[in-house]
């Protein structure tokens, strides 16, 4: 018998926390979409650095939020990606992992006219249901009656040295301390902005996952999806009126 699932599926939480790699598998195993909102204030700063916009000129990054074409394909090059990312049909998979952008990305997001011209994007997205999306504000802010929220989080310092591993696995040169460091300031600069902050929904399951394995991470949120229906039924009873 087929079992009843959320449609909609919101995973939030901080830098590295594992979002992309468990929403990735979480999707393929539902034969959902996975969409990785990270990706788009990403492609954002990257754009902005190329045409030489000012960090500080909200306007301008807000109008180029609401026009750049940003798409998210599925993969034609095996090297380790789960999409492929295109911003005005470049590749820039790998370009906007870069250190120049992770330095400036929370400043691009948190301005709420760029927050505000990419909100509708994303709902679109998801408005079809079958939908697995990652990023901060998820749960909170862009899809608030999600069926599932999760929250992944980590120590500052598992965090750092996964992302460590990953650059390392892919060749590029990277430095645990200055990792450590950036990540914490971009955390913070993501919990303490005023327009959708990170924060876990109050509805969200909070899942700390140092010690874990990515398997064991999975088998945690797949109990999740499995219980739903049985789990939905168990609030509404206990949550009266
Ligand atoms: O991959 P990592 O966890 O390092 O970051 P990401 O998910 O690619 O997100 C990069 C940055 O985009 C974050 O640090 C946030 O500043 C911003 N972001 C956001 O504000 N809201 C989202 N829904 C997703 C990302």
């Amino acid at each position: 018998m087929a079992h009843s699932r959320p449609s909609t599926i919101a995973i939030d939480g901080p830098a590295a926390s594992g979002k992309t790699t468990l929403g990735g598998l979480l999707a393929e195993r539902l034969g959902y979409l996975f969409f990785d909102t990270g990706v788009l204030y990403r492609a954002i700063t990257w754009a902005a650095q190329g045409r030489g916009l000012n960090s500080s000129d909200e306007a301008a990054l807000a109008a180029l939020a609401a026009e750049l074409k940003i798409d998210l394909e599925v993969p034609a090059v095996s090297d380790g990606r789960l999409y492929t990312v295109r911003v005005d049909g470049r590749d820039v998979t790998w370009e906007i992992r870069r250190a120049e952008v992770d330095r400036e990305v929370s400043i691009v997001s948190a301005y709420p006219q760029v927050r505000r011209a990419l909100l509708e994007r994303q709902r679109a997205i998801a408005a079809g249901g079958r939908v697995v999306m990652a990023g901060r504000d998820i749960g909170t802010v862009v899809l608030p009656e999600a069926g599932l929220k999760i929250y992944l989080d980590a120590s500052p310092e598992e965090r750092a040295r996964r992302r460590y591993l990953e650059l390392r696995a892919r060749g590029e040169s990277a430095d645990y301390q200055e990792i450590l460091a950036r990540m914490r300031q971009r955390d913070e600069l993501d919990r303490e902005r005023e327009a959708a902050p990170l924060r876990p929904a109050p509805d969200a399951i909070v899942l700390f996952t140092d010690g874990l394995s990515i398997e064991e991470t999975f088998a945690k949120v797949w109990a999740l999806v499995e219980n739903w229906r049985q789990r939905r039924g168990k609030i509404e009873v206990e949550e009266p009126g």
